[in-house]
């Protein structure tokens, strides 16, 4: 199986691209614009490529096809997040993260669905969040960033369905990885966060990994339009 796995330099997107290569699978390791960073994570985890493309630049989201090709799972991770109130935040944070978030997503889609729509068979899958659940409110345009996700999801996985192609979500609570090292490293902090999660610790970068894995394998060819919550129970 052909993967692309956008953002999967670190965190969850490079667990993610880790069990696909472990599987056997031919992963493509993707990130913004440091190859030498997505190449040493092609080697390390033994991954079959490695790629660039700024998903905040529309023009490089069009051209990240020509440069892989047609894959059978295409897995949507990469996004940007900006904490600020609403009303604080600016004009650029807003676009920034409506681009490399929901844009950049239905573009991409739009580029490698037609190739699995011909081969009657294809995975894609998004990283939402929580915050999808969740009032948060240095999170506001974040969270509506993987609301709109969602509902691309449900739409294109209706459409897709009668020809193999299954489109899912995958929404994490609080998982550590880089993004959150901040939070994760502080007592503090850490603690304020894990009182909110019924199962009591955050979560691991292979934990949505697997869930991932499951989505596209045998298992999970019977499921789509789904929004798999990997989170402790936090959005409960
Ligand atoms: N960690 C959590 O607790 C958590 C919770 C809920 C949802 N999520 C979601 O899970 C996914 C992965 O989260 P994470 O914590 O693993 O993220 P992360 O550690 O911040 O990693 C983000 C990845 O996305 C890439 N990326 C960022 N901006 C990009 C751009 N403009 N163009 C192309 N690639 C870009 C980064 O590559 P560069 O090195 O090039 O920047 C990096 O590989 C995200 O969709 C996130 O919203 C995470």
């Amino acid at each position: 199986m052909k993967v692309l796995v956008t953002g999967s330099t670190q965190g969850i997107g490079k667990a993610i691209a880790a069990a696909f290569a472990e599987e056997g699978g031919e992963v493509i390791v993707h990130c913004s614009k440091d190859l030498s960073k997505a190449e040493r994570v092609r080697a390390e985890i033994g991954a079959a490529a490695a790629v660039t493309a700024d998903l905040s630049d529309m023009g490089e989201v069009k051209g990240l096809y020509n440069k892989t090709g047609a894959v059978d799972c295409l897995i949507l991770n990469a996004s940007v997040q900006y904490k600020q109130l609403w009303q604080e935040i600016t004009e650029e944070a807003i676009d920034r993260q409506f681009c490399v978030n929901v844009k950049s997503t239905l573009l991409l889609m739009q580029a490698y669905y037609p190739a699995m729509k011909e081969k009657r068979f294809g995975r894609i899958v998004t990283l939402g969040s929580v915050n999808q659940h969740r009032c948060h409110p240095e999170l506001s345009v974040y969270s509506a960033t993987k609301c709109a996700v969602m509902r691309l999801v449900k739409t294109i996985a209706k459409e897709a369905a009668p020809f193999g192609v299954t489109v899912n979500n995958v929404s994490p609570g609080a998982i550590a990885t880089p993004r959150n090292a901040g939070v994760y490293n502080d007592p503090v902090l850490r603690k304020k966060v894990e009182d909110a999660i019924p199962m009591g610790r955050f979560g691991g970068p292979e934990d949505c990994a697997g869930t991932v894995l499951f989505l596209c394998g045998k298992g999970g060819g019977y499921i789509t339009g789904a929004d798999i919550a990997v989170d402790g129970g936090m959005s409960l």
